[in-house]
């Protein structure tokens, strides 16, 4: 792989030794991606703490020992972070040697969500110890520069990229929305990648960076109307389970439907494809910005082979996501995935107003920290949570894999998530609109 003198500076200890782990991995991964050379990033959204209690037995093993804290290499004193480089090394870098902890990230750089709410730790299964440990590595990752908006929908609060931006994401349901809604750049990263991206603004020039692999080889022909949230995640859904990982072309949605898609429409939409399939791009045409024309989306190339959805395919994926719901008593209703933006929760409370959920279920909502001290500050929480809901943030059930103790049956608005709770928890899972699961909240029942 082709590197420039900045890349080579990097790699040769200039900017200290993790920047140095940092340049070392991405030459590894792009060179096993076969890219020729990297490209500038200009934001990066990943996962930069520590949350799990391994990570905290491993930071207290190190801390102890000496080994790495205090030996860190390009440390002149033993560490105040108390085994976080040790942990950020192994787990952020991927380096066998512990390094000293970096000083800044070169780039824009947010955290992603988390595996539990730090202020509902009982309700997310995290214990005092892990949450307390989680704080201080938080703090760390602010002292790097890092904003922790905990979310898995990044776009919502303000990280919104420009066209042709060049990214570094993770987080399936983030990636397709850059890509396929903002146009900008990025392939599905993981940890470590987005760690080397924020350190040394720098990613492999490879796949969705590239102008050929944005291009469509599928197309699909809507026949059906398009106006719900729900069939948008429906249509999602069939759409990601037929392409999987190849960028798809879909027309006939402005034709066919009234409403416009918006944020949330887009977001279901995204989030369902690449539940049922790896879906990190897609063009809808009049829409999507790198679709003006069918011919645009394609590259003026013939598409492999085009299929329709209908109504007996909107019907068919409606049966399938429904599949494991026998019993009509629903113990558990979860909404907010991908989290719900401020006007879901407008939504939701306008749902609730002078309700009160049922005695024998649950009603949590999930949504990022900003949102809602915004919904606090308009007195939406207050609705909510007179309602006897929860709002929880930085995380989601499927990714704590917790909901209220003796659940059996829930409730989604989700497609994506009622994909994963059945396979995650074994629980049955209705899939449906807003209100009927508002609805489920507060009867105890699936009408
Ligand atoms: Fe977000 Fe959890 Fe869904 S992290 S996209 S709410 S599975």
């Amino acid at each position: 792989m082709k590197l420039d003198d900045n890349d080579q500076a990097m790699l040769d200890g200039r900017d200290g030794p993790a920047v140095a782990r940092a340049m070392d991995l991405l030459v590894r991964y792009g060179a096993a991606l076969g890219a020729e050379s990297l490209v500038d990033v200009h934001n990066v959204c990943g996962t930069f703490t520590a949350t799990t209690p391994f990570m905290r037995d491993f930071a207290m093993a190190h801390a102890a020992t000496g080994s790495g804290a205090g030996s860190a290499e390009g440390s002149t004193e033993r560490s105040p972070e108390h085994g976080l480089d040790a942990v950020f090394a192994e787990f952020n870098l991927d380096s066998d040697t512990v390094v000293a902890l970096p000083t800044r990230t070169r780039v824009p750089t947010a955290h992603l969500q988390l595996g539990f709410d730090p202020a509902h730790p009982v309700e997310t299964g995290a214990t005092p110890q892990v949450v307390e440990f989680y704080r201080r590595s938080e703090a760390m990752a602010q002292r790097l520069g890092v904003r922790m908006v905990a979310t898995c929908a990044p776009y919502q609060v303000g990280i919104e990229p420009a066209f042709g931006d060049h990214l570094a994401w993770m987080e399936s349901s983030a990636v397709v929305y850059a890509n396929s809604v903002l146009g900008a750049r990025t392939n599905t990263e993981g940890r470590e990648s987005t760690n080397a991206a924020a350190l040394t603004g720098r990613i492999p020039n490879w796949g969705l960076h590239l102008d050929a692999p944005r291009r469509a080889t599928l197309g699909v022909q809507v026949r059906v109307p398009l106006e719900t949230v729900e069939d948008w995640g429906l249509f999602g859904y069939w759409y990601g389970d037929w392409v999987q990982e190849r960028v798809g072309v879909i027309d006939g949605v402005v034709a066919h439907t009234t409403t416009r898609p918006d944020l949330p429409r887009l977001k279901h939409f995204g989030a369902a494809a690449s539940s049922s399939g790896g879906v990190e791009l897609y063009h809808l045409v009049g829409i999507t910005p790198e679709a003006h024309t069918l011919a645009q989306a394609t590259g003026g190339r013939a598409l492999d082979e085009v299929r329709t959805y209908d109504a007996t395919a909107r019907a068919a994926t409606h049966e399938r996501i429904n599949a494991t719901g026998s019993e009509r008593r629903v113990d558990y209703v979860m909404l907010g995935c991908p989290h719900y933006s401020l006007a879901q929760l407008r939504e939701a409370a306008a749902l609730l107003d002078g309700r009160r959920v049922h005695a024998d279920s649950a009603l949590w909502i999930f949504t990022a920290r900003q949102i809602r001290d915004a919904a606090r500050a308009e007195g939406v929480l207050a609705t909510i949570e007179a309602a006897g809901a929860k709002l929880l943030t930085d995380t989601c059930s499927a990714m704590s894999r917790a909901v209220p103790p003796g659940t059996r049956v829930v409730a989604l608005d989700s497609v994506k998530q009622a994909h994963y709770l059945p396979a995650i928890l074994g629980v049955q899972a209705w899939f449906g609109t807003t209100s009927q699961c508002i609805d489920a909240a507060c009867t105890g029942r699936w009408a």
